[in-house]
């Protein structure tokens, strides 16, 4: 539904001017509702109610989209008042820099990171939004703004999830002038926090190999800029902030506001503590170098920020944010499907694939019950090394002289599905298609083409380039009956010149690229809808929750050190579930660090994501694969609990504590597992007892060892109770020791 509503008199002109659909109903009834979505007429405010949380903002006297609360859900029957801006703070602070907005045009005495900032062709750059009209529609509610003069329309979006609270927030900016006008700077919306000055930002940085390490800092006057200048999402900085108290340093309890965008291209998140101690976090596309062409008539969307609030610390803000995963993002949300045990080839036998290479490792990997085998990179064009061939996706005539026929068949008949790696926005300068198109890449003309891995970017944002790489991988997926693609992006964007658009549109290019990538990954989605898609980007540098709406599992890391992993998953499962968290068992001695580790150790460590080998098991033991296949079993028996349940961090492996413990509850609280890992043993130390979270307190509990031994003395049933306060003991002693146990509720 959507009418218009011209709350002060000053509005009224400008909002009639406007018709957006007919009423359906009054709104004067509308605001009498205390439905998920709200306006009180009274005081001018939104209220978006759910799970815990409530969301409020209002329209102030001067037309600007104010922030109200954000925060534990508030009783139905409150209400909150007139929405007021904020005074002056002298003549240096004008009101339109101290008050919390939702979204502000760069204008005025603006001093606080802006929502939009726009150039227009007679130079003008001042832009004043004021509120136009709403419409609101299930949880879903829209605000319209606009420019005090110029035809410039901002809508803003809300869609409120029922049930973990989070938000959605995105704007769209609407050129309805007679001119294109250059978008500088664009979020999708503020967060604005209750003002307060003992906050602290947690936050996600890491490089390739070793991604996913938690930061925090105080929230102290000043901005912390998160970013990615690098036309990716990139490792350096997750999109993704949590904001806590100071001192609250348990992971169960306390005030946690949370947000992660869903833009898998450069991006800011800032996050500014202003001169009024108000804190604010402002997220969309990096401004650093952008400059978005939007002719007449033409919108711009930008990306999805989601924000949430949990009062249950950080671990139930990460739950919350792992359960909005699943039943909101995913493809096939809100039933995304298990992930298979899967065999990858890469550690195993790098560019060296053949027919009968991989045919063997094939029959060994579903020995031990693998469901998926997939064959990486080396098996097209002329990539025998990483120096050429990419961008050549015809099958290697010398690897597989018929093609790949004859390895998908042998595996559909050993009981697997086939999947195959890919690197599609990539070329290698040898070969064949750089020769025939070398203005294909991202390059400015006349100046070096800066290499990384021996390759460089193509320009997605070509139409012709995008259609190249979907046409190859839709016929690549007519042809070949594949399950899974490992789509793989091994470098960051070097001199991201577009010459083709012309000086004017170049800068598009940071917006129009992955607006093609998103594009080709949905057409490949519609047209093969039985295919599922990892995200790889040398590891961990292309996850957010932009991809991940695309793609049905991730690659977290290329270290696959099982205890280095266990930092890099904790550090993970912060922002995402570990539902789509790839975690495979490769080989010991590992190549990262030459540490041996036991293969339980391994198992364990990969088990407490979607589990994958990447070993090479032309090495391995009769007794290792009947070790494997063992725990392959017990793994599919606590897959979906794993998957897709409430995980809890009882003890994390950050600050180089020796020990880590995760437990995860199913979803229908039948089933509880946990893992737990020793680094070293001091001192004669015993292991900490694990106290477990989230069970039924009165509920009776079946526990057994997965792996390892439990201590003895340990009942073989217990009441949640007893599994919560009295805990559980491991025998843990040693170097690289690991247990695991399994809790059935009766
Ligand atoms: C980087 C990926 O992260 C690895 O798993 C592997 O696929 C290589 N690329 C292949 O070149």
């Amino acid at each position: 539904m959507h009418w218009i509503e011209p709350l002060f008199p000053r509005f009224a002109t400008l909002a009639a001017s406007i018709l957006l659909v007919a009423a359906a109903g009054s709104p004067g009834a509308q605001a009498q509702r205390r439905d998920t979505v709200s306006f009180d007429s009274a005081s001018h405010v939104f209220r978006l109610d759910g799970g815990d949380t409530t969301y409020a903002f209002g329209v102030n006297e001067n037309g600007e989209m104010q922030s109200v609360y954000w925060g534990k859900r508030l009783s139905g029957a409150d209400r909150f008042a007139a929405v007021k801006a904020s005074p002056a703070a002298a003549a240096f602070d004008l009101s339109v820099t101290t008050t919390p907005h939702e979204f502000v045009g760069w204008g005025g005495g603006l001093f606080v990171e802006p929502d939009l900032k726009v150039t227009f062709p007679d130079g003008n750059r001042d832009l004043k939004l004021r509120y136009l009209s709403y419409a609101k529609e299930g949880r879903a509610l829209s605000v319209v703004m606009k420019d005090i003069s110029r035809e410039v329309f901002v809508t803003l979006h809300y869609e409120i999830d029922q049930e973990t609270g989070i938000l959605r927030r995105w704007a769209d900016i609407d050129n309805r002038t007679n001119d294109s006008i250059v978008i500088e700077q664009a979020a999708a919306g503020t967060w604005n926090l209750p003002r307060g000055t003992d906050y602290r930002l947690r936050y996600l940085t890491g490089r390739w190999a070793a991604e996913w390490n938690l930061q925090e800092q105080p929230i102290r006057p000043g901005k912390i800029v998160l970013e990615s200048r690098r036309g990716t999402t990139g490792a350096q900085n997750n999109p993704w902030f949590a904001i806590d108290h100071e001192g609250d340093n348990d992971q169960e309890h306390g005030d946690v506001w949370f947000g992660a965008l869903g833009w898998s291209g450069s991006w800011q998140i800032a996050i500014e503590q202003d001169q009024l101690q108000q804190v604010r976090v402002t997220g969309g596309p990096n401004a650093f170098d952008f400059g978005y062409l939007l002719r007449k008539g033409e919108h711009f969307e930008t990306p999805s920020f989601y924000g949430g609030y949990s009062d249950h610390g950080i671990g139930g803000a990460s739950r919350e944010l792992h359960r909005f995963e699943i039943d909101s993002i995913l493809p096939h949300h809100p039933t995304p499907k298990l992930r298979p045990v899967l065999y990858n080839s890469w550690e195993a036998t790098e560019f060296n694939v053949d027919e009968a290479g991989q045919m063997a490792l094939a029959e060994k990997a579903a020995s031990i019950g693998v469901e998926r085998f997939v064959m990486d990179d080396g098996w097209f064009g002329q990539r025998n090394n990483d120096h050429a061939g990419l961008g050549d996706w015809y099958v290697n005539p010398q690897k597989f002289p018929h093609g790949l026929k004859p390895l998908i068949d042998k595996v559909h008949s050993l009981g697997m599905d086939f999947g195959l790696w890919v690197e599609p926005e990539m070329v290698n300068p040898d070969s064949d298609l750089y020769r025939k198109h070398p203005d294909w890449v991202l390059n400015f003309p006349g100046r070096p083409r800066t290499e990384a891995r021996n390759q460089l970017v193509l320009n997605l944002a070509r139409q012709d380039v995008r259609d190249y790489v979907a046409g190859f991988l839709d016929k690549l997926l007519t042809e070949n009956d594949i399950a899974f693609l490992k789509w793989d992006y091994n470098r960051n964007w070097s001199e991201p010149g577009w010459p083709a658009a012309g000086k004017d549109a170049e800068k598009n290019v940071y917006v129009d690229f992955i607006r093609n990538f998103y594009s080709i990954l949905a057409e490949l989605r519609a047209k093969h809808p039985n295919v599922e898609i990892e995200s790889c980007s040398g590891g961990g540098s292309r996850i957010d929750l932009g991809v991940m709406r695309l793609t049905d599992e991730v690659w977290p890391s290329d270290n696959t050190d099982a205890s280095d992993r266990l930092l890099i998953q904790n550090g993970f499962t912060y922002a995402y579930t570990p539902g789509v968290m790839m975690a495979w068992v490769t080989d010991s001695p590992t190549w990262v660090n030459q540490r041996s580790l036991s293969l339980e150790y391994r198992f364990l460590s990969s088990m407490q994501g979607s589990l994958g080998i990447g070993a090479n098991l032309n090495k391995w033991t009769p007794e290792d694969f009947a070790k494997a296949k063992a725990l392959v079993t017990e793994y599919k028996a606590i897959r979906e609990t794993i998957q897709r349940g409430d995980l809890y961090r009882l003890m994390t492996p950050e600050s180089n504590s020796p020990y880590s413990v995760t437990e995860t509850v199913a979803r229908d609280g039948r089933q509880v597992v946990a893992f737990a890992f020793l680094h070293s043993s001091a001192e004669l130390y015993p292991y900490p007892r694990i106290l477990l979270h989230g069970l039924d307190e009165n509920a009776m509990y079946n526990v057994k060892a997965l792996a390892g031994r439990l201590s003895d003395g340990t009942p073989l049933q217990g009441s949640g109770s007893y599994w919560m306060h009295h805990g559980v003991d491991v025998d843990l002693r040693g170097d690289f020791q690991a247990a695991a146990f399994v809790l059935t509720r009766q």
